[in-house]
């Protein structure tokens, strides 16, 4: 196929400096160059996820020296490729994209990707705002779901249940026959996921909450925690499993230090561990990481689907991130390069 003639600019949400959504701007610069086992992708959307968030103030993985373009994933097409033989297979392609932190992000009109795990194609079923959302959240709902069920664990506890990703471990947990205990901070939020099906969900803001997380982790035998939240919820978490019990951060949605009690590691064998979606990709072979990635494109009607709630032009990044600060319940917000 014959490569798509690109303009020269671009239109990109740039962050400043690591000082939060008043460090992000909009600026025309010039449309990136595939290198060797590269391709250029046309960006169609890219949701805001809390891990950009932390990108805006420097607190995720990577940190690449600002100005950069944020953005941790989306979908397009492919319209260029660099040398290397992946590459001709992507041109025309429809395709996920994540940011690996080595080039610049996804919040433009183009971005430039490797075709070693940066570029995943896209069922046929599969809309580009879906795609846009397939990357991070199922393969991380479908990595939790496969952890407790090697594990043996026919429970396990999620903080932020009422999150996107907690509603597809949810829906996946109902299907595969795993038990979620579901901590969320809102009473709106229990009614969210009470309409969804979830039986068991309880609220931290609850002043007997301890008390009913304890008496839930004991009735259902649940021994592992997923917690997004970090600070002292992680402490409450590792209080209330039964001994023998581990909790595994996975985000710092409260920004704290994740709390745990010495006496709980001591005494009690509990364990506080952490999970990032891209190194335990990388431990599966290439094989796994497709059937892995098949999987999830052909549950993202399903289990792994996404409430869309807002969608914004890249132009107004800065108002999208603010509305998504103010509410994350609900729905992504997509930016999209102009109509
Ligand atoms: N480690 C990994 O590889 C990995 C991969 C995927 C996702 N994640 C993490 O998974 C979590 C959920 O992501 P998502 O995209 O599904 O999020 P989302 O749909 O944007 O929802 C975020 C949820 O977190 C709640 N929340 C925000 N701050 C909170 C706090 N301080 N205490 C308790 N709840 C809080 C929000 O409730 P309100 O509406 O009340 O604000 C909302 O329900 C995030 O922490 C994300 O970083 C990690």
């Amino acid at each position: 196929m014959a490569q798509t003639r690109v303009p020269d600019q671009m239109t990109a949400v740039v962050l400043d400096s690591y000082t939060g959504v008043e460090a992000l701007r909009v600026e025309e610069r010039p449309v990136p160059k595939p290198g060797k086992d590269e391709v250029l992708v046309k960006v169609a959307a890219s949701p805001i996820n809390p891990s950009d968030l932390a990108v805006l103030q420097g607190r995720y993985g990577f940190r690449p020296t600002p100005p950069l373009v944020p953005g941790g994933e989306g979908s397009g097409t492919v319209v260029a490729v660099g040398p290397g033989l992946m590459g001709r297979y992507f041109l025309g392609k429809r395709v996920a994209c994540l940011w690996d932190g080595q080039r610049d992000g996804v919040w433009a009109e183009y971005v430039v990707t490797s075709t070693k795990g940066g570029a995943l194609p896209l069922d046929a079923s599969v809309s580009l705002e879906q795609g846009a959302m397939s990357a991070i959240n199922p393969m991380t709902a479908s990595a939790f779901v496969e952890i407790a069920k090697k594990g043996g664990h026919k429970a396990i506890v999620l903080t932020a249940a009422a999150s996107a990703l907690g509603q597809m471990v949810n829906r996946l947990g109902q299907s595969e026959g795993v038990q979620i205990i579901n901590v969320v901070r809102r009473d709106a939020q229990v009614e969210l996921l009470k309409q969804q099906g979830a039986a068991v969900i309880l609220n931290s803001n609850e002043p007997n909450f301890d008390q009913q997380l304890h008496d839930a982790c004991h009735q259902y035998e649940a021994h592992l925690a997923f917690d997004a939240v970090a600070g002292p919820l992680t402490g409450q978490l590792l209080q209330a499993l039964p001994p023998h019990s581990k909790v595994t951060v996975f985000g710092a949605l409260s920004f704290e230090a994740a709390q745990a009690l010495p006496d709980q590691l001591i005494f009690h064998d509990k364990a506080v561990d952490g999970f990032w979606l891209g190194p335990w990709i990388t431990e599966k072979n290439l094989l796994q990481i497709l059937m892995t990635w098949r999987r999830a494109q052909k549950l993202l009607s399903t289990e792994l689907r996404s409430e869309i709630r807002a969608q914004y032009p890249f132009q107004e990044a800065k108002k999208a991130v603010e509305e998504y600060l103010s509410q994350m319940t609900g729905g992504k917000i997509l930016l999209k390069p102009n109509p």
